[in-house]
């Protein structure tokens, strides 16, 4: 078991498969790129599978989900799943994905045994989905979506960040179009969590703010008898259902005193938090020849050092090293 000195225990692992990523999205990263992790600091894909079986047949994880960068770029991704969907007990399998490509492997994926996606999509017009990724796949991203439905990799969710003069009005449209085509939507407060430091708790759109641009077209009423448990998203039916929206407050309302989170980058490092600012080295544990038993004593003992909470609001918060994109999120 992964406990912490709080008492929560991890049962979900979010697995960083590359910190690569063919968008560039105004919140996350410059027009430029990053200066990328190198190959041989990488984990294989024998290392990867290795640390998810230690996490879930010694460590009690029960789900585990596929992040990046953009983790489509991994080239053994669909055999990562396919190892993984073999395990005992098999864990739960989601991942997070921008959906460029989503379209082709929706149904490979599905194959090898992932459960279901969650895609990011922060506009429906064309020309800001240019100015807010600086990148012309607004298509792309659709049809992986459409492709991610058609294969059952369902339910499919749908992210979105609002950023101020961009996308900020286009809340309901997002919805309105997410309850017609059948994905549920989620909306997440930008985190500070870019690579160029530019968040602005001031300039952010709040979980307010969205709910308040939704109700002028939605009924929203609070979902009834789902305690948001460790879940990061607060649920409201829309319209009396059955369609559902979610909002991710991790700025306003944290969900820290709830999570159940663990973190893997793609270099092998273990996270205890998104914000956290040490990392534990399992590559080198690993290459050095760690048994299993090892690998599971060092993560327990990481995760006691799991801090309450993201620290966002301590005036001496400082933002991690690591940008959201090399930590997976
Ligand atoms: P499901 O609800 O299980 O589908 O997944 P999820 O919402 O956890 O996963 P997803 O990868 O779609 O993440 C959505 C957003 O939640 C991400 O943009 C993050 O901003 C946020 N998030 C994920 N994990 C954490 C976390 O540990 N802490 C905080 N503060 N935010 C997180
Ligand atoms: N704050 C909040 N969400 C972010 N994402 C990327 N960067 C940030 C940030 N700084 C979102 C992506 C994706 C999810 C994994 O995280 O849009 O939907
Ligand atoms: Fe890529 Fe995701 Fe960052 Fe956008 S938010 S640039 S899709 S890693």
């Amino acid at each position: 078991m992964l406990i912490d000195t709080f008492g929560r225990v991890a049962t979900d692992l979010r697995v960083s498969l590359t910190d690569r990523c063919n968008l560039r999205c105004t919140y996350c990263m410059p027009e430029e790129g990053l200066q990328w992790l190198a190959k041989p600091g990488l984990l294989t894909d024998d290392e990867i599978v290795r640390l998810i079986r230690t996490a879930v047949t010694g460590l009690g994880i029960e789900e585990v989900r596929f992040t990046g960068g953009e983790p489509l770029l991994r080239p053994g991704l669909v055999g990562i799943v396919e190892r993984c969907a073999a395990l005992e007990p098999r864990p739960r399998m989601s991942l997070t994905t921008n959906g460029i490509g989503l379209q082709r492997t929706a149904q490979a994926l599905r194959d090898a045994g992932l459960d279901r996606v969650n895609v990011s999509l922060d506009t429906l017009r064309p020309d800001v989905f240019k100015a807010l990724t600086r990148r012309d796949r607004h298509r792309d991203v659709l049809k992986g979506l459409e492709g991610a439905r058609a294969a059952g990799l369902t339910p499919v969710k749908v992210n979105a960040v609002l950023m101020p003069g961009l996308n900020d009005d286009e809340a309901p449209d997002l919805l309105a179009w997410a309850v017609e085509n059948g994905y549920e939507f989620r909306f997440i407060e930008q985190m500070p969590l870019d690579a160029q430091h530019g968040w602005k708790r001031d300039g952010m759109i709040t979980a307010g703010d969205v709910l308040e641009s939704l109700r002028t077209r939605f009924t929203l009423t609070p979902e009834p008898g789902k305690a948001r448990g460790s879940a990061p998203a607060e649920r409201w039916i829309v319209d009396g259902g059955p369609a559902r929206v979610g909002v991710i407050a991790s700025v306003t309302r944290p969900f820290c005193r709830a999570c159940d989170r663990t973190r893997l980058t793609a270099d092998g490092q273990l996270r205890t938090c998104l914000f956290a600012r040490e990392e534990s080295d399992l590559r080198e544990a690993l290459r050095s020849g760690a048994p299993d038993e090892e690998i599971a004593r060092l993560w327990q003992t990481a995760m006691r050092g799991k801090k309450a909470g993201s620290g966002l609001d301590d005036p001496s918060f400082l933002q991690p090293e690591r940008p959201m994109s090399a930590i997976g999120g």
